[in-house]
């Protein structure tokens, strides 16, 4: 039994692992919120990873408001980058194997070929700069890790861009959408399946790798997707990044190249399978 220690337990990929949890059955978890464990607080860290023999700590705590980074950069950066290097030096202490989220959003967005991790990150906004900061902690300081970069993440609830737009659409007859910024959704039971089960095999890749669902599509193109699975009629206008005036930038295109190691599939079939069925894993 391999023992695995969750911080960011109550977030959206943490809650999806403690959903999935039964379905590993050789990983036994310890989960942690950010109540009961803060990730910038080393004392904390290190009587948490003392508490038993771990084989690794998943970290799915993370500061994600991307526009709100761009007014709260201490604080994100607190999170995304504080936070990382603590989590990294914690578990090299403890001899213990970091498994870290990371994000597209480390890369400009001007290419025109899908990203791989030995490409050179140049994040746009706060959100992924903190995050690209976090990740060189863990590639310094951690003896053991993996970093799992992953893209435009949601779960069948909570705060993520399927839940908006159905919100939305309860409310609203016309939608701008931008149609200029590509890359591929994935969905959380579809990432904390491909951890999980390398975790409990002991074959979890070991550096920076990518996993997101397969195929490329832009926010419009995805919330004609939500709507057309949900038999939603609604309007949805194509608009561009420019006009749609975000706060914080965003790379146009961000697709990942996978980590052959990891399966996937294509982003249309998980979001048939994440808005028609419950608690479905590949
Ligand atoms: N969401 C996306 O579209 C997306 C895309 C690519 C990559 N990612 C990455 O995927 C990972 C998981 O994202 P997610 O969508 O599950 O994020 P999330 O729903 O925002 O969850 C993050 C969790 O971390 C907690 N947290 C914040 N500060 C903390 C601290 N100091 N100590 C402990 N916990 C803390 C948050 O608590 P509070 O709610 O109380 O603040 C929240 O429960 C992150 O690393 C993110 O960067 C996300």
């Amino acid at each position: 039994m391999k023992h695995v220690l969750v911080t960011g337990a109550l977030g959206q990929l943490g809650s999806t692992f403690q959903r999935l949890a039964h379905r590993f059955p050789g990983l036994e978890f310890v989960w942690m919120d950010r109540n009961s464990l803060d990730i910038t607080d080393p004392e904390a860290v290190s009587q948490a990873l003392a508490q038993r023999r771990y084989s690794y700590l998943l970290n799915c705590a993370a500061y994600t408001a991307v526009d709100q980074a761009e007014s709260e950069p201490e604080a994100a950066d607190r999170i995304n980058h504080l936070g990382a290097c603590v989590l990294a030096q914690g578990c090299a202490d403890a001899g213990v194997h970091l498994v870290h989220i990371s994000t597209d959003y480390v890369f400009d967005g001007t290419s025109s070929i899908a990203y791989t991790p030995e490409d050179a990150p140049n994040p746009q906004g706060v959100y992924g700069a903190t995050k690209w900061k976090g990740e060189q902690c863990v590639s310094r300081y951690a003896q053991r890790y993996t970093t799992v970069r992953t893209s435009w993440l949601y779960d069948r609830t909570g705060k993520n861009f399927v839940q908006t737009m159905l919100r939305l659409s309860q409310t609203q007859k016309e939608l701008r959408v931008v149609n200029d910024q590509i890359g591929s959704p994935t969905f959380t039971e579809d990432l904390a399946w491909a951890i999980g089960a390398h975790m409990e095999q002991g074959t979890l890749p070991k550096g920076i790798t990518h996993f997101s669902n397969t195929g490329s599509c832009s926010w419009f193109e995805f919330a004609q997707a939500i709507f057309e699975e949900r038999g939603i009629d609604i309007h949805v206008a194509p608009v561009s990044s420019a006009a749609y005036q975000a706060a914080a930038p965003r790379p146009a295109y961000s697709l990942l190249a996978l980590t052959p190691q990891y399966s996937s599939r294509p982003w249309r079939a998980a979001l048939k399978d994440a808005l028609t069925t419950h608690n479905q894993t590949p």
